[in-house]
């Protein structure tokens, strides 16, 4: 359905249009100065000089148009005011009619796509081998709200979860455990017949192999050449090494699959740096042959700058001089990949945002060497650091790096704690209900803020039940899921499916439905925008609103049938919208907490 904005802007361009004005001009936006109007028009303004008056002139003159159309109108009341601005505020009847046709449209009125754009999603990024920090928390929880708000806008998107799996942290895991079981069949180029079945190694094993290696060969120049000898060997296909990968493919996949579940992460495609590997060298002579990659200093270079570059944007690597493969190799050739297989019409990318730079490098690359169509879009979403409470990158109380796995339980027990309070919550759904309420603490902390900003991780604030945070969202949604079980209960109780004609009785009941009217408009932007913060401040503002008309009115002991039942519709419009903003979001809401 066409949103509240657009159904305003309609009105008053034909005002507009009436008046012997160019329709366009009646352009309406959302009043900054709530306490002088709910909208206001700017096109008097804009249009004096083509019209050659000045713009109060012409702002009275749609005004008269405006006020002219009695009782049919939306507006309740439309001023002109100097220097030529146009103030609105809707009639309660327009609104109430607009709500109800909400109530009744799929996804509350959200106009489909007239064709679906197909999204990869490249988001989660972690790597082979080293253990999820609080780092990759914002990749997966950023990425899975991207995607569960641009499939609920009606688009195609493909998940891809783009392991780091082929670089020389495998050659590190690898080197090392040829040092501790040198005996291993992996290791022997003699071997033939098949490799064992069970890894020699568990996760907790490869947490602690990986950082060993990975400190050790920063020391030892001999290490360090064993451990790139390997990654090439990897790479280059030794059968044993090859077999070895696979192993620590395997157990580390598992192990990230039961971390990305306890976050309500999820992938369609398990794919990773490794994937395109049998790609590169095919993409690598074409670039060759078109005459795009070029030698310098011993390496394959794309050069990438551009003319209108502020800085300067230095060549991309494609091989280095002793012909590995890099980061931007595989990004290249995954971008292959990717329009083989699905032809996206966008690919977007979401990681740390200190790798700007080489996204920038990797998509003009792309579009140099003709990797992808003009018409697709590339997108690159970076993301600031997670602080602790000092401002500086967030460590756990020794100073080490946080696993999310410790984040996650520690959230999780805090809240247990607080919810065990409540002596409403029955023992055998305390649990349930702290992880429920837990991750909404988390992902709304995170997702509140604005992607490219850093944040602070400060658990108690993001664990309050009062102001900006999820469980807020969540305790005001238990409360109206509570008054509408309560009116549910009651003998005259009824299925009500709409709203009282002119229902805006008070100040407050009319702030809680026009903010209702415009989450189409909310929702089409935080999508175009990608942007979950601005559908969190959408939230946080419906549940203030909801809550200070809450409190200035009592629903369930109202006499008058009529009114009550309506604002029983009201409050299933706000609890259906609440609920579908926090499952894009992704989290829930429990029963009770
Ligand atoms: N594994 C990478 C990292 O830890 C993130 C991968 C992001 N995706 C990509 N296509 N480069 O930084």
């Amino acid at each position: 359905m066409q949103t509240l904005l657009d159904r305003i802007s309609e009105e008053t361009g034909k005002a507009f249009a009436a008046a012997g004005y160019d329709a366009a001009l009646g352009r309406t936006t959302v009043s900054n100065r709530p306490d002088l109007c709910e909208f206001q028009c700017n096109g008097a303004m804009a249009g004096a000089k083509q019209y050659h008056k000045a713009p109060f002139v012409i702002a009275e003159e749609v005004a008269a148009v405006l006020n002219g159309s009695g009782e049919k109108s939306i507006f309740a009341s439309c001023e002109a005011v100097k220097p030529g601005f146009l103030n609105f505020r809707v009639s309660p009847v327009f609104l109430s009619e607009f709500l109800n046709a909400e109530l009744r449209a799929d996804k509350y009125g959200l106009e489909k796509p007239a064709k679906p754009e197909r999204i990869v999603l490249d988001y989660g990024g972690p790597n082979v081998a080293k253990p999820l920090h609080v780092g990759h928390l914002r990749s997966a929880v950023i990425g899975e709200s991207i995607k569960r708000i641009a499939r609920y806008c009606g688009q195609d998107v493909i998940g891809d979860i783009h392991m780091g799996d082929w670089g020389l942290q495998m050659g590190l895991v690898i080197t090392e455990l040829k040092k501790r079981q040198p005996d291993l069949p992996y290791f022997d180029p003699k071997h033939s017949g098949g490799y064992p079945e069970e890894a020699p190694f568990s996760v907790s094993d490869l947490e602690e192999i990986y950082p060993f290696a990975s400190a050790r060969s920063k020391e030892d120049a001999d290490y360090y050449a064993e451990a790139m000898e390997n990654t090439h060997r990897l790479q280059e296909g030794d059968p044993g090494l090859l077999a070895l990968w696979k192993q620590i493919i395997k157990v580390s996949v598992a192990d990230m699959k039961r971390n990305y579940k306890n976050l309500d992460v999820t992938f369609d495609l398990w794919n990773g740096e490794a994937t395109v590997n049998d790609i590169i060298p095919g993409m690598v002579e074409k670039m060759k042959a078109d005459g795009y990659a070029h030698e310098s200093s011993g390496a394959l270079v794309v050069d990438v700058a551009e003319e209108s570059d502020a800085k300067e944007i230095p060549p991309c690597i494609i091989l280095k001089s002793d012909g590995a493969a890099l980061y931007t190799t595989t990004d290249l050739a995954t971008i292959v990949d990717r329009v083989q297989k699905y032809d996206p019409d966008e690919i977007i990318y979401i990681t740390d945002k200190r790798q700007e730079l080489h996204f920038t490098q990797v998509f003009r690359a792309a579009r140099r060497c003709g990797l992808v169509k003009p018409e697709t879009k590339l997108r690159h979403i970076g993301f600031g650091t997670v602080n602790g409470p000092d401002g500086r990158p967030f460590k756990t109380r020794q100073g080490g790096v946080m696993r999310l796995e410790t984040l996650i339980s520690e959230i999780d027990e805090s809240m247990l704690e607080k919810i065990r309070t409540n002596p409403d919550i029955p023992a055998d759904r305390q649990k349930e209900t702290a992880d429920c309420v837990a991750m909404a603490a988390l992902k709304y902390g995170d997702l509140s803020n604005q992607a490219s900003k850093d944040y602070a991780f400060d658990m108690d604030k993001f664990m309050s039940f009062e102001g900006d945070t999820g469980p807020y969202i969540l305790y005001t949604m238990v409360r109206i899921k509570s008054i509408l079980t309560k009116y549910a209960a009651e003998p005259g109780a009824r299925n009500i499916s709409s709203l009282f004609a002119g229902q805006a009785q008070s100040a407050l009941e009319k702030s809680l439905m026009l903010t209702l009217a415009r989450y189409g408009e909310v929702m089409q932007s935080v999508y175009e925008e990608l942007a979950p913060h601005r559908l969190c401040a959408y939230i946080y503002g419906l549940c203030n609103d909801f809550n200070s008309f809450y409190h200035e009115t009592r629903i369930l002991a109202e006499q008058d049938t009529a009114k009550k039942e309506a604002w029983i519709a009201l409050l299933s419009l706000t609890l259906g919208i609440l609920n579908d903003g926090i499952w894009c979001l992704g989290f829930s809401c429990p029963e009770r907490m």
